[in-house]
């Protein structure tokens, strides 16, 4: 049985086009089945691609992310995805509010899954410069990477 997982940032445009790349990756190395996606709360961003620093870094990392889409969030996301996986806490209230009362999501901070780091955000790289963005790299990546244990060992 495969597991679904949305990652959710502001724009969908840097943050959780990346996670998505990561956790893809990471999951298709070990063989986990996975279906993953990433939203914004935000709609500026829709239909775009992913900011072109995102995607430097994705390729830089042999991820060709170019063909991602932005799109936002949607009601319905709560009741296609097992977890819902906000990129910092403004994300996560935000998923909070648009949830209503019944979902089968279960909702977290990304940086939740990786132990020393609970309750921190992934920072926001759009005002910063190529290093903001290669930081955002090492913070999806890692965090996959616990995220997939956390999966396997069925403690999420
Ligand atoms: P993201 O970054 O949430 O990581 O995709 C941002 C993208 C766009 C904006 C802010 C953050 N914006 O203000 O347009």
């Amino acid at each position: 049985m495969s597991v679904s997982v949305l990652f959710v940032c502001l724009g969908n445009i840097c943050r959780s086009p990346l996670a998505e790349a990561a956790f893809r990756e990471v999951a298709r190395r070990d063989g986990f089945p996975a279906l993953v996606d990433s939203a914004g709360t935000g709609n500026w961003h829709a239909g775009q691609a992913p900011d072109h620093r995102a995607q430097a870094v994705a390729l830089d990392n042999g991820i060709d992310i170019s063909a991602f889409r932005a799109r936002q969030i949607e009601k319905v996301d709560f009741g296609r995805f097992d977890h819902i996986i906000a990129l910092d806490d403004n994300n996560l209230a935000e998923l909070k509010t648009l949830r209503g009362g019944r979902s089968k999501a279960r909702l977290s901070l990304l940086l939740d899954h990786v132990p020393g780091r609970k309750g921190h955000g992934v920072k926001d790289p759009y005002y910063g410069d190529a290093e903001g963005f290669r930081a955002t790299w090492d913070d999806v990546w890692m965090a996959s990477e616990a995220l997939l244990a956390s999966l396997k060992s069925g403690t999420i």
